[in-house]
């Protein structure tokens, strides 16, 4: 009891003193974070990156931390490749990169060096469209159309993937080649998400293609 009588602090000034140590604590650290981040005071590391894209050799100079996607539709201007979460979660940036499709939102630029890129621009022509490209209008494999890029160059490589025999988390048979059903074209496209669920449309489009070459 006598300590309490001794130090005579009202809630009020407790709440006060707190929000105000608060703040000492957290200005110095943002200063801090401010004063010795080199990253936020230096200039941007500025490099050449020359690679070919969709036939046609290019030649950029690119902040070291450009992303492929940002490489292809800021600095060439090639806008059919789409940013849809810019971390790797859904697949609209797909485009193919050496015969393997990957997401051009997780990748640097200036790590394809020399690389051969084909985005959705390089697969077709509005009249003579590739085979997958055909198949969505016909089986009208998308609504809004913003994943539809990403899903039809990575149903391209995917494709490649099987004829290759690479199998995939549901192939029950390891060694051989994978067969071009609904389970192993559902799994392999897994990473392209629609938003407008159009994938039994996407699957009809990939499915006949795929039969088509079987
Ligand atoms: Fe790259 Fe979504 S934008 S995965
Ligand atoms: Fe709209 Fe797929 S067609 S997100």
């Amino acid at each position: 009891m006598d300590g309490i009588r001794n130090f005579p602090i009202t809630r009020r000034e407790l709440l006060k003193a707190g929000v105000t140590s608060a703040t000492a604590i957290a200005v110095p650290s943002l200063s801090l974070a401010q004063g010795t981040d080199p990253a936020a005071t230096s200039p941007p590391v500025v490099e050449k990156v020359s690679f070919q894209v969709n036939g046609k050799q290019q030649s950029l100079q690119l902040d070291t931390r450009t992303t492929l996607l940002d490489a292809l539709r800021e600095h060439l201007h090639l806008t059919g490749t789409k940013k849809g979460c810019d971390h790797g979660q859904c697949g609209a940036c797909t485009v193919i990169v050496d015969g393997r499709r990957i997401n051009s939102c997780l990748t640097l630029a200036v790590m394809h060096e020399g690389a051969r890129v084909t985005t959705i621009e390089g697969l077709g022509t509005p009249d003579k469209l590739h085979p997958l490209q055909a198949a969505f209008v016909k089986h009208d494999g998308y609504q809004c159309g913003y994943c539809t890029p990403g899903q039809i160059c990575s149903a391209v490589a995917m494709l490649e993937e099987i004829k290759d025999g690479v199998p995939s988390h549901v192939s029950l048979d390891l060694t051989a080649r994978p067969p071009l059903n609904a389970d192993e074209i559902r799994e392999r496209m897994s990473g392209n998400i629609c938003r407008c669920g159009a994938y039994s449309n996407i699957l009809d489009a990939i499915t006949e293609v795929a039969g088509s070459r079987a």
